[in-house]
């Protein structure tokens, strides 16, 4: 079973860095320093329609063992999410948001479903498809429409089906007790942090601090012409005890809120 999940985060791993440059430089960066990565989760995007919604990126996890845990609304942004977690705590976890399509304007509510409309549903039966990216063409035109109302939205139109970050464990390195000592060693190596909601979200009171670099703005091939938009980013997350001893496992909804903005256009 883990040589399975393995694999598909090896998938999901490859296809991010090629959206998320940054991410490899830190990874190598804290390599260089004997650190050993352990991957907190993963966040993916959806939308709340068949044959893509929440329920269907979960089922390729449940099939790999993993539950279903915490429930997550954002009301603001138009979100649903739901975190996943594997019997084994060194697995990542995984946290699935969707947008409530029903929610947004008629006009990109028939934006968004036009384009989905092309989707063969058998592709998403399997786990490539959770990396596999968009299969709709998309104008600049359209992508800057769907951005005036949601980024959420457009991120997810201009990039498909991709991991939108991962995450290493702040609790699992060695040379780092606290998260804003690898804050301050990103940004003296010269890596943008996002600042929403101040660096770090949360904190020990929550039992998760996070932080997150911006998005790369990586080129993206439109219908109309090749251009340069918000990819993917890197997060950093450190847990906290409960008074049992336990370590969190779930997440924060007010922090996860400004983490979505990590790939906002500026
Ligand atoms: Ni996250």
């Amino acid at each position: 079973m883990h040589n399975s999940v393995d694999a598909l985060f090896t998938g999901l791993w490859q296809d991010f860095c090629q959206h998320a440059p940054s991410a490899e430089k830190i990874h190598a960066l804290l390599a260089s320093k004997n650190e050993a990565i352990v991957n907190d989760h993963i966040a993916l995007r959806t939308f709340n329609l068949s044959p893509i919604g929440l329920d269907t990126l979960a089922a390729h996890f449940l099939h790999l063992g993993y539950q279903a845990k915490g429930e997550y609304h954002f009301k603001t942004k138009k979100l649903y999410a739901r975190h996943f977690e594997h019997p084994d705590p060194l697995q990542p976890k995984v946290f699935i948001s969707e947008l409530l399509v029903e929610q947004v304007s008629p006009q990109l509510q028939t934006l968004i479903k036009g384009k989905l409309a092309k989707l063969d549903s058998a592709l998403t039966q399997q786990d490539s498809f959770l990396y596999s990216g968009r299969a709709w063409d998309l104008s600049t035109e359209e992508y800057q429409l769907a951005s005036q109302e949601s980024e959420y939205a457009a991120w997810l139109l201009a990039h498909g089906f991709r991991a939108n970050h991962f995450t290493v464990s702040v609790n699992h390195l060695t040379a780092f007790e606290q998260l804003s000592e690898v804050n301050d060693e990103l940004k003296q190596a010269g890596f943008a942090l996002n600042k929403a909601g101040g660096e770090i979200k949360g904190g020990a009171d929550v039992m998760l601090a996070q932080s997150s670099t911006l998005a790369d703005v990586v080129d993206v091939h439109f219908a109309d012409k090749t251009m340069a938009i918000p990819g993917c980013f890197y997060e950093f997350a450190q847990r906290f005890r409960n008074k049992k001893g336990q370590l969190y496992t779930g997440f924060v909804e007010a922090s996860a809120d400004k983490i979505f903005q990590s790939t906002d256009q500026t």
